[in-house]
């Protein structure tokens, strides 16, 4: 708006500058003529060139600078944003400027430095389409359809973490003869190193990084952009599960739960339910949320977010309905108003006493009866995992 007020002060210099030759020299006849009849050709284009154009006000049409400014944008090639490029075209581009390194098969990389402003925000900070993919593996689950895909949230720097699901219940690829995938999401910190991280994804493909901050106040920005990846990389997968990095996990017996008849393929999300949870307003609690952000004293019902299970046609459901449901940083019970809002409700497991919360010792048989179970750490997750997979019966 105020770039306008400047241009009209600039355009009486330019009319002066026009009007100037003019009045100072004293023209001959013929040449007089001659260019009085070029300033009423260049009268008649720009008159031609106000009146083509139908989405200007009638009365700018007459400023000969605007028209002059108009004529300038639509001939000049305005360069796109680099946030404005599809992320897919992106990181093609990038292929294409570094020739050097190969790049594997579906993987993506964005090695561009990545602003994080500015930030075109669109309904608000929790929706997924804010964000944009700076590291990708596209064509995972084109491979084969996976029954069921593992969707871990982690911090950029906890490759601890990563490891230990990688060589613990993140290890198999088929299992009870169904494909399941296991995939760790990752925001951007300032401690990790970038290099490694490509290097790690090399290895593995199995690290998909988004450009928001990986903090945990961010969690449900992290969980929304989890269900866009699902929606988006992944809709052949049947089901989804989140879970946490610090879990024991039964695969085994969740892909029996997930095949038993009865288990319905859409608008299913099971877990630990947690009913009329109150919201905490201790601001002291990990879990505090300021009445602000959400008013109600309790939660609608949510399952637990240390690990979850969903149909994967919710995943796109989710996106589309936060899009409606202010953010506030208790992700799991975010979800929960997500699927109350889409006039859904959780399911509880066929054996709700699968899905544990925290254990105060190991024990075989127990571990393997359950789904879940929160450990806490890295080092408990390998200590039983080498236990529970020695031979010999459980229980
Ligand atoms: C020229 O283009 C810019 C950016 O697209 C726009 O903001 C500006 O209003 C345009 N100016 C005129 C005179 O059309
Ligand atoms: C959450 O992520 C956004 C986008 O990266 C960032 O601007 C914001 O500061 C983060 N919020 C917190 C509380 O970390």
């Amino acid at each position: 708006m105020g770039d306008q007020d400047a241009g009209s002060d600039e355009g009486v210099g330019l009319r002066r500058q026009i009007a100037k030759p003019l009045h100072d020299q004293k023209l001959p006849g013929f040449r007089f003529w001659f260019q009085g009849l070029l300033m009423l050709c260049l009268l008649g284009f720009v008159v031609f060139l106000a009146f083509s154009d139908s989405t200007v006000p009638w009365i700018e049409k007459f400023s000969l600078q605007k028209q002059y400014r108009r004529f300038l944008n639509q001939s000049r090639k305005v360069p796109v944003p680099a946030y404005l490029v599809h992320p897919k075209h992106r990181a093609f581009l990038n292929k294409m400027k570094e020739k050097k390194t190969p790049i594997p098969e579906g993987v993506q990389y964005n090695t561009e430095p990545e602003p994080l402003q500015p930030q075109r925000l669109q309904y608000h900070e929790a929706y997924s389409r804010n964000y944009r993919f700076v590291m990708d593996n596209v064509e995972v689950c084109k491979v084969n359809s996976p029954l069921l895909v593992l969707m871990v949230p982690v911090a950029p720097s906890n490759v601890v973490a990563r490891d230990a699901i990688r060589a613990t219940w993140g290890k198999d690829r088929v299992v009870q003869g169904e494909t399941v995938l296991t995939l760790f999401m990752l925001g951007l910190d300032n401690r990790h190193d970038v290099e490694k991280l490509q290097q790690e994804n090399q290895q593995h493909n199995d690290l998909i990084q988004s450009n928001f901050l990986d903090t945990y106040l961010n969690l449900t920005i992290k969980t929304m952009v989890i269900m866009d990846w699902l929606a988006t990389r992944c809709p052949s997968a049947a089901y989804a599960m989140k879970v946490d990095s610090d879990m024991f996990l039964n695969v085994d017996n969740l892909v029996i739960m997930l095949k038993k008849p009865g288990i319905p393929h859409m608008n299913y999300l099971t877990g630990m339910l947690m009913w009329n949870r109150p919201v905490v307003r201790d601001k002291n609690s990990k879990w505090y949320v300021p009445e602000e952000m959400f008013p109600d004293p309790q939660y609608p019902t949510y399952t637990l977010g240390m690990g979850y299970v969903f149909s994967n046609d919710l995943p796109a459901k989710f996106v589309d309905v936060s899009k409606s449901i202010k953010p506030f940083n208790i992700e799991d019970a975010y979800i929960g108003m997500c699927i109350k809002k889409l006039g859904l409700s959780p399911t509880s497991p066929p054996d709700p006493s699968q899905f544990k919360a925290y254990n105060s010792r190991y024990d075989r048989c127990e571990f393997s009866k359950i789904i879940t179970y929160i450990l806490g750490s890295s080092e408990t997750l390998k200590n039983y995992w080498a236990d529970f997979k020695k031979p010999g019966p459980h229980c």
